[in-house]
């Protein structure tokens, strides 16, 4: 195979203009898979014991802050149509299936105290059917639905946070483990405390910037190392598998040469990866975002950093607690250092006193957040290479987004899934990247969040108008296919 896809490579090479387009094959043992989310595809919010988690109770009680108020009450259906997405895992030859596991679906209170045993058979027979396909599970614990009752009592603001995700986290290593051997914690640090906890954007739309954001990134620090440490000492040798945590980063351009605004895109990459990465490498939240946030915090008044510290006994049990990052990555942002930043703002858009926005003639999307910049992928990823030894990347999540009611000619996302795969390949043959794989978001259309239905990142379309949500194969399927059949991205 390997040879052929180089002489496809060569041939398509030759015989097309492929300037833009990588024509060297990705590595044999490179992982290609697609991404999902519990949530937002399993429906059955309230089939065979599962509790109610914060997406429900939100989309149920409000405030309404989704699109058309809709719900992920059904979503895909895929609690009862697993098999159909196995097949079409199956059609497009992946091989790893990035899922999230629903923790009310296994423990409807949130606390390892009654195991749902509907909700572990899902598991085990989702997890059966792709090993049955040859497809390995990579598996996130915690995709943004916390267990209701576990909210009530604070959620990421309560220190017990870390006993209630350990006692989690151990249940689904002793449950599945002997049949997944990759694992990620948390996705989405950013939007899970930023959005969740600061400026209240996403359940459980709480708006405390600057405090409540920075409390939960030091509780999910402490509760993935707990994870992490529990996997090391009673699993790890038996199950050999990986703990891994997924960040979400888009890349910062500096708007000049200049020293301010090269300053300015470092400083906003540490608000990411000095506050969710550094401490699990290297122990501690990196010195740039600690003295900027102390600073900050004195000239407000306060007594101490409104970003919290880590022990001496903390920092000591949080280094060395990576196995691979993931990588959420869409877009860019041109950046450059504010002038007059605002003396009184507090949060983390605001405490790095950096301005940010996307340039005009950047191709739109679906999203308003995301532009097409292939590009800033390549300088992330490099940039991840030197700050952090060259630890391994999975690109966990990278796609794009459509509002059509049914569009299958789905050219734009062809376009930029390739254009980004290319700057990967280059990141990793020409900077020496070690990018281990990459999952696509999505397999399929889905519930996606404030935007409910309205924005699709789908490789199948999937018709939520029926109450069977058939699913329909898009066009970038069928390129994303001959991608992961050839390992290479010519036409
Ligand atoms: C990241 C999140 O992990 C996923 O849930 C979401 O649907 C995509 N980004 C697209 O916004």
């Amino acid at each position: 195979m390997d040879k052929a896809a180089v002489f496809i490579c060569l041939i398509a090479f030759t015989f097309i203009n492929v300037d833009a387009w990588n024509t060297k094959p990705f590595p044999k043992d490179f992982k290609f898979g697609v991404a999902t989310a519990s949530y937002q595809i399993e429906g059955a919010w309230n089939e065979d014991g599962k509790g109610e988690n914060i997406w429900d109770h939100l989309c149920h009680h409000g405030p309404f802050v989704v699109e058309h108020n809709q719900t992920g009450d059904i979503a895909c259906d895929s609690y009862h149509k697993y098999k159909e997405d196995v097949a079409m895992l199956k059609d497009l030859g992946v091989s790893h299936y990035r899922f999230s596991i629903s923790w009310s679906r296994l423990l409807p209170t949130g606390f390892a105290d009654k195991v749902n045993k509907a909700g572990v058979q899902y598991y085990k027979n989702l997890i059966k059917e792709l090993k049955a396909n040859g497809i390995e599970p990579l598996v996130t614990l915690y995709h943004w639905d916390l267990p209701q009752p576990l909210q009530v009592l604070g959620g990421f603001l309560n220190d017990n946070f870390v006993d209630w995700f350990g006692d989690y986290a151990q249940l689904c290593f002793d449950l599945f483990g002997d049949d997944v051997s990759n694992w990620l914690t948390f996705n989405e640090p950013i939007s899970i405390c930023q959005q969740g906890y600061g400026n209240g954007r996403k359940a459980p739309l709480i708006t405390s910037p600057g405090i409540g954001e920075y409390i939960c990134g030091k509780t999910m620090m402490i509760a993935h190392a707990r994870a992490w440490h529990i996997y090391d000492k009673e699993y790890r040798s038996k199950q050999k598998g990986s703990v891994g945590f997924v960040v979400d980063s888009s890349w910062y351009e500096p708007n000049s040469n200049k020293t301010a605004d090269i300053e300015a895109s470092e400083m906003k990459l540490q608000f990411v990866w000095g506050m969710y990465i550094n401490p699990l490498i290297n122990g501690d939240h990196s010195s740039i975002l600690k003295k900027q946030i102390a600073k900050r915090s004195k000239q407000q008044g306060f007594k101490r950093s409104r970003l919290p510290e880590f022990t001496k006994e903390e920092q000591k049990y949080l280094k060395g607690t990576l196995d691979i990052i993931g990588l959420n990555h869409y877009s860019t942002s041109m950046v450059s250092a504010q002038k007059n930043p605002d003396p009184d703002a507090m949060g983390f858009y605001v405490d790095c006193e950096v301005n940010e926005w996307q340039a005009d003639d950047w191709e739109k999307s679906g999203s308003d957040w995301l532009r097409v910049v292939p590009w800033g992928i390549r300088k992330l990823l490099k940039w991840i290479k030197v700050n952090f030894n060259n630890t391994k990347i999975l690109i966990t999540e990278n796609g794009y987004s459509d509002n059509g009611e049914k569009d299958l000619k789905d050219d734009r996302r062809i376009h930029y899934v390739k254009s980004y795969l290319s700057n990967i390949r280059d990141a990793m043959d020409k900077d020496g990247v070690n990018v281990v794989g990459y999952t696509l978001w999505s397999l399929m259309d889905n519930f996606e969040w404030n935007r409910g239905y309205t924005e699709k990142f789908g490789l199948y379309h999937v018709d939520f108008n029926s109450r069977n949500r058939t699913r329909t194969k898009k066009k970038s399927a069928d390129f994303y296919k001959k991608v992961i059949a050839t390992r290479c991205l010519a036409d």
